[in-house]
This record gives C-alpha cells, structure tokens and sequence, in this order.
C-alpha cells in the first residue's frame, strides 16, 4: 500500500509508539486487502467496549495506547458497554465493575466519546457518501445500506486504529465497485412487522452467508424495519449491505424467499417451549430509534407490567433525553429504560434471567450462546402485551 512521506514517518516511529502501532494495523490491513493507499475518514465507532464480551486480555494494550498518548483524530464514538447507567449499580462482582470502569476510562482518555450505543447514527447522521471506520455489524450494514456513508465491517483494533490516525485502508466497501449488489432476493413471503424483517434477514444472511443482497418488493420501507433486517443479516453472514428500490440493471444470481422459510426461520428463532413464561422482555436491539420509544409507549398506554416479568428498553442517552415525555410514560408502567449496554452484552444469568422474548432477531439468534438464555422471538407489540399479561 502507498504511504505518503507523512504516513512513512507515523510508520517509522516520528510520532510515538501509539500512532506507529496504529498506523501498522492500518498498513497490514490494507496490504492484506490489498488496498492502495489510506483515506481520510469523517468518524470512527469502536466495539469491543463491554468487558463481558472483551475480557482482560486487551485492557493491557488500551493501558500501553493512553500512556503513549494516543488520542482520536476524528469523531469517535463507542458501542455499548456490559453495565448500564444506574441499574445495574452492585449488581454484578466488584471485580467487574471495576474492570468495565477502567476501559471505559481508557477510551476516555482517548478522547473516544463514551456514547456507548450500537446507533450513533442517532446523534449524528453521517453525511451521504462519507468514508467511515465503523465496527458494530448492526451499525457498519445500517451506515452502508440505509443512510448511504461507505465503511467496512471494522474489528476493535481497526476502528480505534482507524480514530487515532483518521483514516482507513481505501478497500472493499470504501470503492464503488464493490457495492453493487451481487444477488437479487426475491420476496414471496409476507413481511407484516419489524419481526418479519429480522427473520428474514436471519434467513438471507444463512443462505448467502456473504456478497450483497438486492431485496425486490421490499415494503413499507420504514427505517427501523431496515434496522432490524440489516442487524440480522449481519449476524449469520458476512454481509455488510443490502440493497432496495431501483433494480439493478446487471443479471445478478436470484434467490426467493417463500412464506414458509420465513415462518420457520422465526419459529426457530424461538427456543423455549410454547408454555414458557420469559423472565425478562428485551426491547431495542439494536438501541431504540425516537419512534421506536413514542410506538412503546402508545402501546402500554399508561398500563402496569406484571411485576413478575422484566422489561427492558434499550436506547441511548441521546434518544432518552430527546424521548422524554414518552420514557416517563413507559417508566411509569414498570418498565425500565436502560442506556448503555443491552441483554445480550451484559450478564443476565447473573440476574437470574433464563428466558428472553425479544422483537430482535439478532438477539434471538445470540442469547442461547451469549446469554445462556432460552428465547422467545415474537414482534414488539406480542412482546409488550405479555409484560402486561396479570
Ligand atoms: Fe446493540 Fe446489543 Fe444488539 S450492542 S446491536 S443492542 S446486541
């Protein structure tokens, strides 16, 4: 990959260990993907945030980065952590406590803005055909598909690389041909809620298991639908983007998707015997958009949730602030609002929890292993009438 003198310099050491390590991520990179130079990027959002699903190995290395004074070059934001704000206060061993502290600190101190939500596209929509460094599947596909910004699936390492230098290897999603789609969906099967979307993205993302679907007929196209459909395509594939709208003008291989796939693919994502009651009902994977909130609370409409069922909602603190009149009507219900983290980053066995129903596909399909939790896939407004269920 070309470095121009600057770059060669960071590369060399000129600047500090911290950028050099950086700068050699990036240069390996873009040599294995044979990328031919970096380019300048508008933000970068890094995962690998919450100490559940990162453990002690990398704590050393962020230590090594903030002594070394590393520091963000461009806006960068994190992905959320194992422990929310205020709920989860003793609630776990001491040890984890402060161990999420200490990296949540280190990022800090980086200048990575503590945000701690898989959307930040809430807070800050990134201008059309920006270059990103974004890490967070459910963000890079959402990024690449729906809001129309270039970036590639990052790791932890790349995207905190990608901040500290403010670019990326010019590669894979970051060129227009390769964001073309590779494979025409078509959809026999009825798609009546955000539910459906996820199945079926669950479904694609298995059959394909990588390249770019184009999905024909795909209505209404509410964002938060797309939301759900990209974040589980994602999760059983390797796919970063998916089309919709105007057909493609190439003869691309076809697929079809019948009812009955999809029907199956949503009862499987359901784990847990028919008569089983969930412990916790999970809301916003990923973090509720504002809509999603004002249809949460139209639905309760101002009802109590049976005391012996959980519900979560999970959103940012960006969205809580912008929500409030609403959050303090689901509040009042029993509900709990929880910002930083989700279900599926923190310990919920340690709460007691064994059953989870979501609205998320993504969720479905990664508690049984992430959360040693038996799941309930059903869509939202089935999830909140059993939270009220007496
Ligand atoms: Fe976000 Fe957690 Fe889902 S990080 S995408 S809510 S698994």
């Amino acid at each position: 990959m070309y470095l121009t003198r600057e770059e060669e310099r960071i590369l060399d050491g000129e600047r500090g260990w911290a950028e050099q390590i950086c700068m050699q991520i990036l240069a390996k990179l873009g040599d294995l993907f044979g990328a031919n130079q970096l380019i300048p990027i508008a933000s970068a959002h890094i995962s690998g945030v919450s100490y559940k699903t990162l453990g002690d190995a990398p704590i050393e290395f962020l230590k090594a980065l903030t002594e070394n004074n590393a520091k963000a070059k461009v806006n960068a934001t994190l992905n959320p952590s194992s422990i929310g704000q205020m709920l989860f206060q003793n609630k776990f061993p001491k040890k984890f406590h402060a161990r999420q502290k200490t990296i949540l600190e280190l990022f800090q101190k980086m200048h990575v803005k503590p945000v701690l939500t898989c959307t930040p596209y809430y807070i800050e929509k990134p201008a059309l055909n920006a270059h990103l460094a974004w890490a967070e599947s459910s963000a890079a596909i959402y990024a690449n598909s729906v809001l129309k910004a270039w970036t590639n699936r990052e790791g932890s390492p790349s995207a905190l690389a990608a901040a500290i230098i403010g670019k990326t290897p010019d590669y894979g999603f970051h060129q227009a041909e390769n964001r073309k789609a590779t494979t025409l969906v078509k959809i026999e099967a009825k798609l009546r809620s955000e539910a459906d979307y996820g199945a079926l993205g669950i479904l694609v993302g298995k059959k394909l298991q990588s390249g770019i679907p184009f999905f024909q007929g795909l209505k209404p196209l509410e964002n938060d639908c797309l939301k759900q459909l990209g974040a589980a395509l994602a999760s059983t594939g390797n796919i970063n983007m998916f089309h919709y709208g105007q057909m493609p003008k190439e003869e691309i291989e076809k697929m079809v998707i019948t009812q009955k796939e999809l029907e199956q693919t949503a009862k499987n994502l359901s784990t847990a015997g028919s008569e089983t009651k969930p412990d916790l009902v999970f809301i916003g994977c990923p973090h509720c958009s504002l809509n999603e909130i004002k249809q949460i609370a139209q639905i309760l409409n101002g009802q109590t949730i049976n005391d012996s069922i959980r519900l979560w909602i999970c959103t940012s603190r960006h969205i809580k602030q912008r929500a409030a009149p609403y959050i303090e009507a689901i509040q009042k219900t029993g509900a709990s609002i929880i910002t930083d983290t989700c279900a599926v980053v923190t310990w919920t066995h340690i709460l007691g929890i064994n059953t989870i129903m979501t609205n998320s596909a993504k969720t479905a399909y990664y508690a049984p292993t992430l959360n040693k939790a038996q799941t309930i896939f059903a869509p939202l407004e089935e999830c909140l009438k059993t939270a009220l269920q007496p």
